[in-house]
């Protein structure tokens, strides 16, 4: 638990803190019961520094293991991404080991084919148990220069910033193999039906997309973070969107995240006002949504004081906002004391708010947060041009941004207001289906509509009079 999971000991096994296999299995035909999918991290890049392989490979230059790990006589200038140097001296066989994280966290060689065997066989034995899928961790991680030549320096490194960031990672990420890598993982997933590969890749869109593979034979989904990381305006959400999905290879699935655990939860980043817009937003974009736990209630960052930080992340890098433990406490069912998470002593604080935002209390409000996203992934179910519609006419005009989704006959309107005073929007005759942030819905609108501020609406275009009167 030195990364809180991140550091895997055995992944064949499920840790005692947790529970058992015997849980595990009854987790999976449980949620399979009520038709729901579970999909585990897998955390290839690197082990924990107590899995067996690592105690091995580290005993002797000749242990068979040796080579499943990067061992160095000499460190080149690579390093870690919680900050410091990437390479570990190990006293007893006098050589340095390389850890993309934690020096708690040894990087795995992927370029050793015994590696590769002993990791797919990982992913097999938790395939025959019945999982869904996998989430794989760094993905564009995975492999490294073979000649470790060093990293050339980041000309737009602030200072302030992690020192992570301090060189380009030109040689220790998104190395051009590691595309063999994802395509035989995406082998040995498609050799039971119905399950999924997706990739966490932080890179540019054009890099991204190379990880949806050679004739789509890559990841099924490589996480799309755009919207991580842009600013709040129409503008740049427009742009964002019509850059990805111009980039987007031909049949390529997309898909978009609002929020992760690594990351400020969106109520903190757009502010609360705005988390139904972005909630909008998200279930109306093509493809496949990832949603955060707590953002269905508008949970936003739990502020952490010294005494309580958890995340190694923080502890290295004290006061540069490297933490992640404000976007990871515990999710508050109601309003007690302990928000029915817990009877114990929960591992992070809870959010001085959880007296009112918490599940039950936002049960009782039809206008809440919790129930537009009910909503939504509802009328995703119903209305498949919702998913898999075309995308048509993004545009930004102020702080309004609009698009609309049409699916043979089905026509819908997005409108989100991104700032916080009213805009009047364009429209033809429809019906208003979900709004958020009023109580607009079964509105008929018609020619211009009047978005209030932080409001955003799904509008279902009805045959306009000149078509109705031409068919
Ligand atoms: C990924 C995880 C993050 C973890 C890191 C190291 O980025 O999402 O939480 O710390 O990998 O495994």
């Amino acid at each position: 638990m030195a990364d809180f999971g991140y550091d895997v000991a055995d992944y064949c096994t499920i840790d005692p803190i947790f529970g058992t296999m015997q849980d595990f299995d009854r987790l999976l035909e449980e949620a399979h019961r009520r038709s729901l999918k579970v999909i585990l991290d897998f955390v290839p890049n690197h082990t924990s520094d107590q899995h067996p392989w690592f105690l091995d490979s580290r005993s002797s230059r000749e242990s068979p293991k040796r080579d499943w790990y990067l061992w160095r006589d000499e460190p080149n200038n690579w390093m870690s991404n919680f900050g410091g140097s990437g390479w570990e001296w190990d006293e007893p066989t006098a050589q340095y080991y390389y850890h993309s994280f934690l020096k708690e966290q040894p990087d795995l060689n992927w370029r050793n084919p015994a590696v590769r065997i002993a990791m797919y066989d990982a992913l097999r034995f938790w395939l025959e148990r019945g999982v869904d899928g996998f989430r794989v961790d760094v993905m564009w991680l995975l492999i490294k220069d073979n000649q470790f030549r060093d990293n050339p320096p980041n000309p737009d490194y602030p200072p302030g910033q992690s020192s992570g960031n301090r060189l380009l990672t030109l040689y220790n990420a998104n190395r051009p193999e590691v595309h063999v890598v994802v395509a035989e993982m995406r082998t040995v997933v498609d050799s039971y039906p119905g399950r999924v590969l997706i990739g966490e890749i932080y890179l540019p869109v054009k890099e991204l997309m190379a990880y949806y593979g050679q004739d789509l034979k890559g990841a099924n989904l490589p996480f799309n973070f755009l919207l991580l990381q842009s600013a709040w305006n129409a503008e740049a959400v427009a742009q964002v969107i019509s850059e990805y999905m111009n980039v987007l290879p031909a049949r390529a699935w997309p898909n978009w995240v609002l929020g992760n655990h690594d990351n400020a939860r969106i109520a903190t980043r757009v502010g609360v006002q705005q988390a139904q817009v972005a909630a909008m937003l998200l279930f109306t974009l093509p493809g496949t949504l990832t949603m955060y736990y707590g953002e269905e209630i508008g949970m936003t960052n739990v502020p952490i004081t010294p005494e309580d930080v958890q995340d190694p992340a923080e502890k290295n890098q004290p006061g540069i906002g490297m933490g992640r433990d404000p976007e990871r406490t515990p999710m508050p069912w109601n309003g007690s004391r302990l928000a029915g998470f817990t009877d114990g002593r929960p591992w992070l604080p809870l959010g001085a708010d959880h007296a009112t935002v918490n599940v039950e209390a936002l049960e009782q409000d039809r206008n809440s947060i919790l129930h537009l996203y009910r909503k939504l992934i509802a009328l995703r179910r119903k209305h498949p041009a919702l998913i898999d519609g075309e995308m048509r006419s993004v545009a930004a005009d102020q702080n309004l941004l609009r698009y609309e989704r049409v699916d043979g006959d089905e026509r819908f309107l997005v409108l989100l207001n991104l700032g916080h005073s009213s805009v009047q929007a364009a429209t033809e005759i429809g019906i208003v289906i979900v709004a958020a942030g009023s109580y607009r819905e079964g509105e008929r609108v018609d020619n211009l509509v009047e978005v209030k501020g932080s409001e955003a609406l799904l509008i279902k275009i009805e045959r306009s009079s000149t078509r109705r009167a031409d068919s």
